[in-house]
């Protein structure tokens, strides 16, 4: 288990050991080239294709994804439908890609409310690229940060009944095992393409102490250079997690 950033002070990194992004833009994209927006979402699978490459020759170790959010559901019914559509022939495209390149694929979100056939291919993805040990791929679908925080709570109530009692201490520690994203350290660098500045309900309790990089770079054109910009930026900030800067420097004990 990775402990906490607002526990623990973390060892300094220059590479990010996990980058989690927003993928945003995708529409946009589209929009301006005078294409249905799902020509946009078509060239974001090309994004992620070129950025899983990038992050693995960064040596990366986690790389997380927003793909769709909880409040995506709200689009018109027929743009759902295509991302649904997208998502299953990019898992049945992908993954076997995914796994000679020695990638480990995981999914969180609430997957119960996809259809069969995509709950099918990412309970195989998984179970396929388990023991792979390059980068581990998470995407995120169906996700939010509410969602993640309050099932984590459930989970834990479930296995700890008596800590229900009356007047029983609740600690950050005892929740953070039961997140969706528990197997992987807390995001060191949060990427968020196509301009917004807002986390949109992804990664709430994760990013508490993470590095924020916004670019106004729409997804299907973010590439390796872009990736590499956003890793020059994290390596020249000072993470103090709390401390002042002598601490970090080393100056005061
Ligand atoms: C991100 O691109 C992809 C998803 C949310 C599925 P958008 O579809 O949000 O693109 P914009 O923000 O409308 O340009
Ligand atoms: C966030 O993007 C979700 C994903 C990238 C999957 P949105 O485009 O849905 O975010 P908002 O609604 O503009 O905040
Ligand atoms: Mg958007």
């Amino acid at each position: 288990m990775f402990t906490s950033s607002t526990r623990a002070v973390p060892d300094p990194v220059r590479v990010p050991r996990h980058i989690a992004i927003i993928m945003d833009g995708n529409g946009r994209w589209a929009n301006k080239r005078l294409l249905p927006r799902v020509a946009g979402h078509r060239k974001g699978v090309e994004a992620v294709r070129a950025t899983v490459r990038a992050a693995i020759g960064h040596g990366v170790e986690y790389l997380t994804l927003f793909a769709f959010s909880s409040e995506n559901w709200r689009r018109p019914a027929d743009e759902v439908t295509l991302l649904m559509e997208l998502f299953a022939r990019a898992l049945e495209q992908e993954v076997a890609k995914l796994h000679a390149s020695g990638i480990r694929f995981r999914v969180v979100g609430d997957t119960s409310r996809f259809d069969r056939r995509i709950r099918e291919l990412v309970a195989e993805g998984e179970a396929t690229t388990a023991g792979n040990t390059r980068l581990t791929l998470t995407v995120a679908a169906n996700y939010g940060g509410r969602w993640d925080i309050a099932q984590a709570a459930r989970a834990y109530f479930r296995a700890h009944p008596e800590a229900l009692a009356d007047g029983a201490a609740l600690e950050p520690e005892a929740i953070e095992p039961w997140l969706t994203t528990a197997y992987a350290p807390e995001p060191d660098l949060f990427i968020r393409t196509g301009g917004e500045q807002r986390i949109s309900n992804f990664l709430l309790w994760q990013l508490a102490y993470t590095e924020f990089y916004f670019t106004d770079l729409l997804w299907p054109d973010f590439d390796e250079a872009a990736l590499g910009a956003a890793i020059e930026s994290f390596a020249a900030r000072e993470r103090r997690f709390g401390q002042t800067g002598e601490q970090v420097h080393g100056n005061v004990a």
